[in-house]
């Protein structure tokens, strides 16, 4: 079901393919997260320098931030090849050991969704990332023993979505971790702007910062919107995308101007409403709107954090002024009380 809906950032069939056309190539294509570029970009020229493998990199975030891109372009860059798998696609050590045994010298290895490796696998994983060999055990019982076969030196890439799900020892064993943030509206403009161009589309400025602001930081839903109101301007427009279809095409989606959709409006009506504003734990949430905890968690509550809608306490989440705001609804006098205390409780565990 998920899929099929509108404003999930996580990839359908149809991003699939313009995504391909739309990936950045190289570090300068690729907007924002410069911190994590700029650290990236010292470690692989050291890298290249010494002739070594680049340091194994962790790259977490909510989808559609640009992880996949980016674990490209650190191949890219190195000048390495770039071979690609994931976590649920790996499903025995023999699967795992085939990969890595044919992996040549300074090879990045791309493992998407490495917080679904099995145990067994993962463990098959440590001694490959820090000593470059794989241990098998030959024979059984009393006679068995352990020999080790030593592997080309490799960078592991691993993306995820849950960092808190990955295991300690697996975290432990990257060189770099980098968490991508969700992007600002001047660095989806000019993603927005870049695309349109590939794309041979035309859009007005005003329209591109309008699209910029109501994509969630998400690059993969700022490109995804781009198309749908190229749709609609091709129909009832002349062309170009103006600042006025914009919007309409927008509201006929049901994105607000904030970049909202209908069940980030009932998630936050679910709390503030039936749950008198929270706290309310994620299961029982998930269960009050029939949306799965695991969606609720990675692709809609990073923007609502972000908008300072929602918080997270010990007890669950709840509700914040600005999201009453937002929804035009009144906040009581006990609760905006509330709400305080909680907030000026959490300033002082700071
Ligand atoms: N920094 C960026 N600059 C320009 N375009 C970007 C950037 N980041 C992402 N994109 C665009 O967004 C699309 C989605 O990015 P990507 O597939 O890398 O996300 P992801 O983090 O791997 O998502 P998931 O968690 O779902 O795998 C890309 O095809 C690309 O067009
Ligand atoms: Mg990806």
């Amino acid at each position: 079901m998920e899929d099929e809906r509108f404003i999930t950032s996580t990839k359908n069939m149809e991003d699939e393919d313009v995504e391909n056309t739309l990936r950045p190539t190289t570090m300068e294509e690729y907007v924002g997260q410069d911190k994590i570029k700029n650290s990236l970009n010292i470690y692989i020229k050291a890298a290249k320098k010494r002739g070594e493998a680049l340091d194994h990199v962790l790259l977490y975030g909510p989808p559609g931030l640009g992880k996949t891109t980016l674990s490209h372009i650190i191949a890219n860059e190195l000048g390495s090849s770039l071979k690609i798998t994931s976590g649920p696609a790996i499903e025995k050590v023999a699967d795992l050991a085939s990969i890595l045994t044919n992996l040549n010298k300074n090879d990045v290895l791309f493992i998407d969704e490495i917080h679904r490796l099995s145990r067994a696998v993962e463990e098959v994983l440590y001694p490959a990332m820090e000593d470059y060999a794989l241990d098998f055990i030959l024979g059984k019982g009393p006679s068995a023993r352990t020999m080790r076969l030593k592997l080309q030196p490799f960078t592991l890439i691993g993306a995820t979505t849950k960092a808190g799900m990955l295991t300690g020892p697996l975290r432990d064993r990257f060189g770099v971790v980098c968490r991508l943030e969700l992007y600002n509206k001047e660095e989806l403009s000019k993603i927005i702007k870049r695309s349109a161009k590939i794309l041979n589309i035309k859009i007005d400025d005003e329209a591109c910062l309008e699209l910029a602001l109501r994509s969630r930081g998400t690059p993969r839903i700022a490109n995804r919107f781009l198309k749908r109101v190229r749709d609609y301007a091709e129909i009832k427009g002349e062309g170009i995308i103006t600042l006025q279809l914009c919007k309409e095409a927008l509201e006929m989606l049901e994105v607000d101007e904030l970049g909202l959709d209908y069940t980030d409006r009932k998630l936050l009506l679910t709390i503030i409403d039936k749950f008198h504003g929270g706290p309310v734990g994620l299961d029982t949430l998930s269960a009050a709107t029939g949306e799965e905890s695991n969606t609720i968690e990675d692709v809609y509550e990073p923007y609502l954090l972000q908008l300072g809608f929602i918080a997270r306490t010990p007890r669950g989440r709840i509700a914040l002024p600005n999201a009453y705001k937002h929804l035009n609804k009144k906040i009581s006098e006990s609760r905006q009380k509330y709400i305080d205390m909680f907030v000026s409780k959490e300033d002082e565990q700071e």
